[in-house]
């Protein structure tokens, strides 16, 4: 390195230091001045190989590690990255993995292996790894051990420090690794490089304090912790100003919203104020805990003209026995009678849902009840997940797993049930016109576009890329599934 760089670089604060720091804005800065250091370092390298530096980040997993990857976007490109979707062309990757269910694992060690081809022929590439798995202790042993390539790691309490850890990484030419349990502090306001123009994600609270039996979040994601209001709707307010139309409120459990503020504010209370932002058009929110979902959350949905009518309400089972064991805090009769009582208020709304197939004790009685569920409910579509014992929650421990092919065969039948179901729900709008906000080119034919109506559902018709980002009126001419055709009225 350039020794007038290394010198500069050495007049920053020692680390341990700025881990001492409690105050956001104090953290922020500390960090800010970061980005300015490696924005040297990136400078210097760029003019000795000649050309730009990429980054691509490859994001496994959820909303909540969507949103993320977006601010760690942010500081690589102010650090002086250009974005790449292509792995093999980038001078860092950075993997933001997810820990949910144990094939996401898999994936991640699978694509480590490629990554050290690629970087012996470019040692001055840089792989780091974030994110849900590598809160796991076992996974970090196993990266120091097997894994001394990888230049990075670090968790999901301290993604806002990329830029210092890249910095202890050019300067000390060591693996760094630093993972912390859990955190009081909420650093925002880095730079975030978002996905998409027109929409986005905005985390309202992180972690979550359900400590369903089966869910490793908790774990990794810590005790649940709620943004100051004004905040959030500072950051809105910022994000309309800045293009964006629809935002997407973010939290593990969204009802919970406001526990430990000093504030009295409830998430029916921060909706109402999201709501009065002059020039935001949609609101959505995941994920609500069904028992939490409130008649005053049900009231302002129903007065707003903004909040979409989408809700992903996840029931897991159908089985109050089964439900029972997942700490899951509903019976199957409650669940439905408070679908019940939204549709009662909001007559169009859609339905989505998460649905485990297989948790420990399972019987075919259990099953049935799940079957039943799907069809009484009703929903619009439901992402289905065979259970995978994730160690260090109680659920692993539990006897009585469920024999592999009766899961299989159970999986089988709950898809077939759910494509009956949810084909013959979303048809209900055929013929009709709907508001559709334009999300980009479609995928699959020329000519087309492709926007999503306000309860979640696709919607693809002829257009071309000056339509994206615009809310429009398209006729919805044919259901095909789980999308339609449509035509721009
Ligand atoms: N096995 C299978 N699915 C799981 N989910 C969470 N933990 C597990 C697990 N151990 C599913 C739940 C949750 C969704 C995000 O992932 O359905 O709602
Ligand atoms: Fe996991 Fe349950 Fe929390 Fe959802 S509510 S993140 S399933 S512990």
């Amino acid at each position: 390195m350039n020794t007038e760089i290394k010198k500069e670089l050495d007049k920053i604060k020692p680390v341990q230091k700025i881990k001492e720091a409690v105050e956001s804005s104090e953290e922020l800065s500390v960090q800010i001045e970061y980005i300015g250091k490696c924005q040297e370092y990136i400078m210097d390298l760029k003019n000795r190989l000649g050309r730009p530096l990429y980054a691509c980040i490859n994001t496994f997993g959820c909303q909540m590690n969507a949103r993320d990857s977006e601010k760690l976007l942010g500081i690589l490109k102010e650090i002086g990255f250009v974005e790449t979707d292509d792995e093999t062309k980038a001078d860092f990757v950075l993997y933001n993995t997810c820990t949910v269910r144990e094939n996401a694992n898999l994936r991640v060690y699978g694509r480590l292996g490629q990554l050290r081809g690629l970087k012996r022929k470019k040692p001055h590439m840089l792989i780091a790894l974030c994110g849900c798995m590598m809160q796991e202790p076992e996974v970090v042993e196993k990266i120091k051990k097997s894994y001394r390539f990888v230049d990075i790691v670090f968790g999901t309490f301290n993604i806002y420090e990329l830029a210092q850890l890249i910095y202890e990484r050019i300067t000390t030419n060591k693996q760094v690794v630093d993972i912390r349990q859990d955190t009081n502090e909420i650093v925002e306001n880095l730079p975030v490089e978002r996905k998409f123009p027109f929409k986005s994600g905005v985390n309202i609270m992180y972690g979550c304090d359900k400590f369903c039996t089966y869910c490793i979040v908790p774990y990794v994601r810590g005790r649940e912790k709620s943004r100051e209001p004004k905040e959030i709707v500072r950051e809105i307010e910022h994000l309309v100003a800045d293009g964006v139309k629809e935002v997407m409120l973010l939290g593990q459990n969204v009802n919970s919203y406001g526990k430990g503020l000093d504030d009295d504010v409830t998430f029916a209370n921060l909706l109402a104020e999201i709501d009065k932002i002059e020039g935001l058009e949609r609101i959505r929110f995941m994920t609500p805990y069904p028992s939490d979902f409130g008649d005053d959350v049900i009231e302002v949905c129903s007065k707003s003209t903004k909040i979409c009518n989408h809700f992903h309400m996840p029931v897991q089972s159908g089985s109050t026995r089964l439900l029972k064991k997942m700490n899951r805090r509903y019976t199957k009769e409650e669940y439905l009678s408070l679908i019940d009582r939204i549709r009662a208020k909001l007559p169009n709304v859609s339905f989505t849902t998460d649905i485990i197939v297989g948790f420990p004790g399972e019987t075919e009685e259990d099953f049935l009840e799940t079957l039943d569920v799907v069809r009484k409910a009703n929903y619009d579509s439901a992402y289905t997940f065979i259970y995978s014992k994730r160690t260090g929650t109680p659920a692993a421990k539990f006897e009585e797993q469920v024999p592999e092919d009766v899961v299989k065969d159970r999986f089988n039948r709950l898809l077939e049930v759910v494509d009956e179901v949810c084909h013959k729900n979303s048809k209900r709008f055929e013929g009709q016109t709907a508001r559709v906000l334009v999300e980009g080119l479609d995928d699959h034919e020329e000519g087309m576009v492709t926007g999503r109506m306000t309860n979640n559902i696709l919607v693809h018709f002829k257009g071309d890329a000056s339509l994206i980002g615009s809310l429009v009126d398209v006729k919805l001419v044919e259901c095909k599934g789980f999308y339609y055709m449509g035509e721009l009225v």
